[in-house]
């Protein structure tokens, strides 16, 4: 029969096969699938593998620190950090298109990861030994749909962090081919990998910055990864997690609205919520969420952020509206 331990036994035994004694390079997004696969390679071939995380600056609260602490402590994994934050937010300075702000965030990251692995490829060159494989956390629901990634594609265009590098030669390691989400999620409890990353929403490879609807800023992403800190932890502590496919949230920053807190008229930025629930992102409908709930997140949010002082709930299901504002 088909089990979890065999699963990790049969994948181990697969990668061992195809990279014999061959150097290894992964992305890391911090997303489930890049990490379990990860995992596994690191499982099966240990110190010939080398991680890679660009940090585009773009992830949620604490969602680097997941990577560079927790996973590492949790896998071992040899993990090379490129801190591209700045990098990232220059190159997005006034962008407010949307597809506009893919682009670059896209071209940014295979740049940012390119370069990484070419020093990788040095080091491994001068100890006399050579990286042929890049680990890819395809699924089987990518196979099958062969476009690769999300059905949504040819409305959005895409940027899943992890691309291959166009001019660095590496043979993929494809370790979840053969998997769907779930699969994926147990084999990852089964490799020890903590249940934050295991059970993490899906997240877009671009991050924060689409959910900023105006250009990206520091001080606007700082504002939002409060806003999106206070929702995601109200949502936990509700125990509703399992129950909702992804929660966006929203800042409109270029829009203003009048408040009014204690004698004084303030002129702040509105955040949206977009609890969704779905089976695959191809369709959703939003999340009725408990009305306790969204008053806690609502007055927390604005109690807590002085950026902020009106709090929206979207109600649109997909289609019409997409999931992400952008
Ligand atoms: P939409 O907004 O099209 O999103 O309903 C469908 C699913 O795709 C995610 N998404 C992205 N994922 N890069 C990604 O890796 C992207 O550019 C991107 N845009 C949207 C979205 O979060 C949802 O899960």
């Amino acid at each position: 029969t088909w089990t979890m331990v065999n699963i990790v036994d049969d994948a181990v035994e697969t990668i061992r096969a195809q990279v014999g004694d061959k150097q290894v390079v992964c992305g890391l997004s911090g997303g489930v699938d890049s990490s379990v696969a990860a995992a596994l390679v690191q499982r099966a071939i240990g110190d010939q593998l080398t991680c890679v995380f660009v940090d585009h600056g773009l992830l949620r609260e604490g969602e680097a620190e997941q990577v560079e602490k927790d996973f590492v402590a949790a896998t071992g994994v040899d993990l090379h950090v490129v801190d591209a934050a700045d990098r990232f937010l220059i190159a997005l300075k006034d962008v407010e298109d949307p597809e506009e702000k893919r682009k670059i965030i896209g071209r940014e990251f295979i740049r940012a990861f390119d370069e990484a692995a070419r020093e990788i490829v040095a080091r491994a060159g001068a100890e006399g030994s050579e990286v042929e494989y890049l680990v890819q956390g395809t699924l089987y629901p990518d196979v099958v749909e062969s476009g690769g990634g999300e059905g949504a594609a040819n409305i959005k265009s895409h940027h899943n962090v992890g691309g291959l590098p166009e001019d660095l030669q590496f043979t993929l390691v494809e370790p979840l081919r053969w998997l769907f989400k779930d699969e994926v999620r147990a084999v990852g409890e089964q490799l020890g990998i903590p249940a934050d990353i295991v059970w993490r929403h899906p997240f877009p490879g671009p991050g924060l910055a689409i959910r900023i609807i105006g250009a990206v800023e520091k001080q606007r992403l700082e504002v939002l990864r409060r806003a999106d800190a206070i929702a995601r932890s109200e949502l936990h502590a509700a125990g509703l997690d399992r129950e909702v496919w992804q929660f966006p949230v929203v800042l409109l920053a270029d829009v203003h609205s009048v408040g009014v807190q204690g004698d004084g008229r303030t002129y702040g930025h509105p955040v949206v919520l977009r609890p969704v629930s779905s089976e695959d992102a191809m369709t959703a409908d939003w999340s009725r969420l408990p009305f306790e709930l969204l008053e806690r997140i609502s007055t927390r949010i604005t109690n807590e952020i002085p950026e902020i002082n009106r709090v929206v709930l979207d109600i649109t299901s997909k289609p019409p509206a997409t999931i992400e504002w952008e």
